[in-house]
């Protein structure tokens, strides 16, 4: 479902350069939820962003489905991210708009019809438990309640990955065990491919079929998640 073929990104810096991924190839199948670990700086964030080519790889290739992201016009890539969701540690839901127009907002760049936006959004937060919070302004909301509503935000354009950076690492032990039931449940019920990048040996082992781990841009290994057992955390 997700392929990454021989991926570099080298950033530019005042002082020199930084390789923060090395030829990395990777393939998750269809369906799956697959796990990210290792240091920080071991480049997880960055790999995890040239799956939708949020930051592009200087070298390599990236295949989501059957498409080749990495041989896509501007516009076309603007089409097939929309099948691409991401959530992320600090939640990026927009201050000054409703959990409502929060989101409606990519449904409204996509151009879906308000009648359906609002169907979809009453569908999505009714998904994650929040139907009550659709009119609440995101400061009034807990930090997994926040979480949820960025999973519905991604939920909304009915997407075929769904990409999760360090989704639990701002919340509690019992919030941080609720998204993940929340996510297990997207990957179940819509089919969604699932990537979570965390520092976390927990969240690998509560809901991740396999596993990589990274050290400084390489994947050391990519394994079972319970083969991870008896390991500390990354
Ligand atoms: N936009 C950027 N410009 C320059 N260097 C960057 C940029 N983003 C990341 N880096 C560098 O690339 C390397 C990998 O960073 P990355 O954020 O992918 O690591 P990470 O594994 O996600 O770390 P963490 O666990 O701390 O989030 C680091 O050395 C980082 O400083
Ligand atoms: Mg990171």
């Amino acid at each position: 479902m997700v392929s990454l073929e021989y991926v570099s990104k080298t950033y530019r810096l005042p002082k020199g350069q930084l390789e923060a991924v090395r030829d990395v190839t990777l393939h998750i199948p269809k369906g799956t939820i697959h796990g990210i670990i290792g240091a920080s700086g071991a480049g997880k964030s960055t790999l995890l962003r040239m799956v939708n080519l949020l930051e592009r790889p200087d070298r390599g290739k990236v295949f989501v489905g059957e498409q080749e992201l990495t041989a896509l016009s501007a516009r076309q890539l603007r089409e097939a991210r929309r099948s691409i969701g991401m959530i992320f540690q600090q939640y990026n839901l927009v201050l000054n708009r409703t959990v409502s127009r929060n989101i409606s907002m990519a449904m409204e760049l996509a151009g879906v019809p308000k009648r359906e936006r609002l169907a979809r959004i009453e569908e999505c937060l009714k998904f994650v438990g929040l139907e009550d919070k659709a009119e609440q302004y995101p400061s009034r909301l807990s930090g997994g309640q926040k979480q949820r509503v960025a999973i519905a935000r991604a939920l909304a354009n009915g997407p075929k990955v769904l990409l999760c950076d360090e989704p639990t690492s701002a919340l509690d032990p019992q919030t941080t065990a609720d998204i993940l039931e929340v996510l297990r449940h997207v990957n179940q019920t819509y089919g969604v491919t699932i990537l979570i990048v965390t520092h976390d040996m927990n969240v690998v082992k509560k809901i991740c079929r396999r596993v990589t781990i990274m050290e400084q841009g390489q994947i050391v290994r990519t394994v079972a998640a319970d083969e991870l057992e008896g390991m500390g955390d990354a």
